[in-house]
């Protein structure tokens, strides 16, 4: 029935033609952009982005499952793929499972996305040998802001190189669709790139990837502080202000609502 873009297929994309993703937390902006990107995540930034928190640590499953249920319903296209948010997969594979199958069940989603590369490889296999296609993250993994201490580029000395490219072929041997990889210099980008069978997602980690993903508000210029790898494609936050400034204008100056915008008496 569904013409909607599978794990399966995104999986087949490695090396191909580069596969378009963008977050989305709502119904209204997913219609908007569905017809046009491969894959929509329902990103834990929506923490930080709806909700003004400092980090992604306080964004729960309901909460991700609410704005999952409202991405599925305003797409037809896309791949939605939903982040299992910190505290709801990291235990064991079984409680990653058991919080895999509430995502899928209740959203109706094509996928899960988690962080961690070597230590989620045992549950990456575990949920996707019970049916659950899960895309990984590796790099900077923003759940762990604190044991990092900060949001800071990774691999930008070579000896930091060999534990992120095997997280990324453990996740891959683990038998995850695709791989987010975030923050990373270049060169180690493009070697991880080359070596894996799946696709690499990037975010701040070079051209070289099979894909890239930006959150939405950041590339619609929506974010008041964005990081060095956000390019802003729009100026939204401008337009709002504009219009907002507008409105408060006429309403003060009694030019709206005009009579067009106006109910009069039914004519006898
Ligand atoms: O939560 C998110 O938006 C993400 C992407 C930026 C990769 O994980
Ligand atoms: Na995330």
């Amino acid at each position: 029935q569904s013409q909607r873009v599978t794990a399966p297929q995104i999986r087949l994309r490695k090396g191909g033609e580069p596969i378009v993703v963008l977050t989305s937390y709502h119904t209204h902006t997913t219609r908007i952009i569905d017809p046009f990107v491969d894959c929509i995540l329902v990103g834990d930034s929506l923490g930080m982005v709806m909700h003004g928190m400092e980090t992604t640590l306080p964004v729960t499953l309901e909460m991700m499952i609410l704005q999952g249920r409202a991405v599925m319903r305003g797409s037809s296209h896309a791949l939605v793929v939903v982040d299992m948010p910190f505290g709801s997969y990291e235990e064991s594979p079984q409680q990653a499972f058991r919080n895999a199958a509430r995502i899928l069940k209740e959203t109706r989603c094509g996928a899960v996305k988690l962080e961690g590369g070597e230590r989620m490889a045992e549950t990456i296999r575990f949920l996707t040998e019970r049916g659950v296609p899960v895309m990984a993250h590796v790099g900077l993994t923003p759940q762990s802001i604190m044991a990092l201490g900060s949001f800071r580029a990774q691999g930008r000395e070579e000896v930091d190189w060999a534990p992120i490219e095997r997280d990324a072929q453990l996740v891959a041997e683990a038998g995850a669709f695709a791989v987010v990889l975030e923050a990373i210099a270049e060169p180690l980008a493009a070697k991880i790139s080359a070596n894996i069978p799946i696709p690499t997602i990037g975010i701040g980690a070079s051209p070289t990837c099979d894909g890239q993903v930006l959150v939405l508000e950041d590339m619609l210029g929506l974010s008041d502080r964005v990081p060095k790898f956000v390019k802003r494609f729009g100026s939204l936050g401008d337009q709002i202000r504009e219009a907002v400034q507008g409105y408060a204008e006429a309403v003060r100056d009694r030019s709206f609502p005009a009579a067009e915008h106006t109910y009069g008496m039914k004519k006898k």
